[in-house]
């Protein structure tokens, strides 16, 4: 942790136990718009505020990697008037946090099938990806039409390629083969996820990667979601004991 804007909370946090991966599934901007009386793209709109907000407390607390939950495969089948609002938004916030990223060295990543996004979405996207590319400060990973389950066939459909080729022999197949076939190759599994607006589920987000990340539920709307709170589930987490299957420490005799 080096900034000094740390509120005592965020300084309080032990630096050698925060989670190195945080996922979060950004939910609830609908609801937060219809308890306003406002269109549901108010939500959404809203809700990119709460993104950026989110970004800047990893920064500054020193979380390694970042994953948002922006826009599922079964997103797709909304309303054609959502769904390219959430794109145009998506764009937008490409534009404007383009200068920013780079200024406070992050480098973006994408998850999921993002050749079914529209060309111009892509494109500021490429963008932001070449311009970002050096950066080694925050990872963030933004999932876009990601699904865990269409990600997990991407991969098999992969191996099954090699196999067919004689390239690779199906008892090589092992988690770390399967792992480097995920859109996630090369990024460490999550150890924390965070779900907003009270849902109990995972929505088909990283089905593969979440095997044993711990989960936060919180009933906040993402557009109410700020720092403070994102700080006390970190403060929650570090109390938290991971096992990974195994006994405690103190039991291991
Ligand atoms: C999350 O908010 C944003 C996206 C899925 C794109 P929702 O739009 O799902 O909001 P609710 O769940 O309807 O309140
Ligand atoms: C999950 O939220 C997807 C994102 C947050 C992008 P949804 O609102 O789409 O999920 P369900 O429909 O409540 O399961
Ligand atoms: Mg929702």
């Amino acid at each position: 942790m080096s900034s000094d804007s740390l509120s005592p909370e965020a300084a309080a946090l032990d630096p050698e136990r925060l989670p190195r991966h945080v996922a979060i599934i950004m939910d609830g901007n609908g609801r937060w718009a219809k308890k306003k009386l406002l269109n549901r793209v108010k939500g959404h709109e809203k809700g990119a505020d709460a993104v950026r907000e989110a970004v800047n407390t990893c920064r500054e607390i020193g979380i390694s990697y970042l994953t948002l939950y922006a826009f599922s495969t079964e997103n797709w089948q909304r309303p054609r008037m959502e769904v390219d609002a959430l794109m145009a938004l998506l764009k937008k916030f490409l534009h404007t946090q383009a200068e920013e990223l780079r200024a406070n060295n992050i480098r973006l990543h994408t998850i999921g099938e993002t050749d079914r996004l529209p060309d111009d979405v892509r494109q500021a996207l490429e963008h932001v990806l070449s311009q970002t590319r050096h950066n080694d400060g925050l990872h963030l990973i933004l999932a876009l039409s990601y699904g865990g389950r269409s990600e997990i066939i991407h991969a098999v459909r992969g191996i099954a390629t090699e196999v067919e080729a004689g390239r690779l022999s199906p008892n090589t197949i092992d988690e770390t083969l399967l792992s480097g076939k995920l859109f996630t190759c090369g990024i460490p599994d999550p150890d924390l996820l965070i779900r907003t607006s009270g849902e109990l589920r995972l929505s088909n987000f990283l089905l593969w990667q979440l095997a044993y990340a711990e989960f936060h539920f919180t009933p906040t709307l993402w557009p109410d979601f700020g720092k403070e709170e994102f700080v006390r589930i970190l403060a929650d987490y570090q109390q938290r004991e991971r096992r990974f299957g195994q006994v405690d420490s103190d039991q291991a005799t």
